[in-house]
């Protein structure tokens, strides 16, 4: 396995880390519309620590992905440590550290977005994973205030201080969760403040307009889509080598395959079941009829699957982002 280069070049295009989505079968699908800069889902240090829950499925690399970043969140330093351990006996082409998850059950024990709001905290805990880690280490934090740019800078410097190589900044504070203006002032800051390492610009990226908009606008050429491509592989090509969207057959081509290779990871009880809120996500937005998605939520089988996607008719696309080519 051969790692291109541990830091993403200018104008990278970086798939997020989507806890509960970006397994394996997920990078795939992702790979195959034209991303290249991929993370695993969210691991969390306690789990990883004491080899709780499924950190095997979600370690999992491909043989063909050149490269996959891996993200950890966590608070407690002993447990950063010990998880840090368990990631150095695996490979990846850098570490990064979450400050900014809003879940509550992140937030409740003080990490994430909890985390990020804790600077002094956030900085010991990330000192402790660069010193344990075998791997190149980022961070990935949302803003602290959309009006003012000096705490998100605050905590920025202790981490560029503290080795951080790149910065991924969500141009939201914790309150907004997922939605909203994104405060492209506030990255931009960012970006001029610390010119020595790659600065990554993330929030509200799902077509070409708001592409130019967020790197006009933050002067970042590095970009993370998140919600964007949820449903939508394509995209990555379309921004990054003007491919065109999906004819009909493609797309059901490519829904088939993710699912297929959600089987091949858990088997096609348990991969069906999650798959239902895959398959959601690939009708979103195109015209389809709205019973399909309805159809999507009782998925039991891949012969249930084939079965919907023998149905799907193209219905008024127009107007729409997520276009399907005629
Ligand atoms: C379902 C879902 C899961 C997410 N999981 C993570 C995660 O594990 N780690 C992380 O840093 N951000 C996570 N995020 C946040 C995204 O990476 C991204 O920062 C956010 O959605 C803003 O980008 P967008 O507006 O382009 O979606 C998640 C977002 C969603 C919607």
């Amino acid at each position: 396995m051969s790692d291109l280069s541990p830091i993403y070049p200018d104008d990278a295009l970086i798939m997020a880390p989507l806890s509960g989505f970006t397994d394996l079968a997920y990078r795939r699908s992702a790979r195959k519309g034209g991303c290249r800069f991929a993370f695993t889902e969210m691991v969390d240090a306690a789990s990883l620590a004491y080899a709780n829950g499924n950190g095997e499925v979600l370690l999992k690399r491909g043989e063909e992905e050149d490269f996959l970043a891996v993200q950890l969140v966590g608070a407690e330093p002993e447990l950063l440590k010990r998880a840090c351990a368990k990631l150095n006996e695996k490979d990846f082409s850098l570490l990064d550290f979450n400050l900014g998850c809003p879940v509550p059950k992140v937030v409740r024990k003080g990490a994430g977005a909890a985390l990020g709001k804790n600077i002094d905290r956030a900085i010991e805990c990330f000192r402790c994973i660069v010193k344990e880690s075998k791997f190149v280490n980022t961070a990935k934090l949302r803003i602290l205030d959309e009006n003012d740019p000096a705490p998100t800078l605050t905590l920025c410097a202790g981490l560029v201080d503290s080795g951080a190589k790149a910065l991924t900044i969500h141009g939201r504070t914790a309150s907004h969760f997922y939605t909203g203006d994104v405060a492209f002032h506030i990255i931009k800051a960012v970006k001029e403040a610390f010119p020595q390492i790659p600065v990554i610009a993330n929030g509200g990226v799902n077509s070409k307009e708001s592409y130019d908009i967020i790197r006009r606008e933050t002067g970042c050429s590095r970009v993370m889509l998140a919600q964007g491509i949820m449903g939508n592989p394509w995209l990555f090509g379309e921004l990054s080598e003007n491919r065109q969207p999906p004819t009909l057959a493609e797309w059901k081509e490519m829904v088939r395959f993710h699912v297929t290779q959600m089987i091949a990871l858990y088997g096609e009880d348990s991969a069906m079941r999650q798959a239902r809120k895959i398959v959601h996500d690939y009708l979103k937005g195109r015209g389809f009829a709205a019973g399909l998605r309805a159809e999507a939520s009782t998925l039991s089988t891949l012969n249930d699957l084939d079965h919907l996607l023998s149905r799907t008719v193209i219905g008024a696309v127009s107007g729409t982002i997520r276009k399907i080519l005629i």
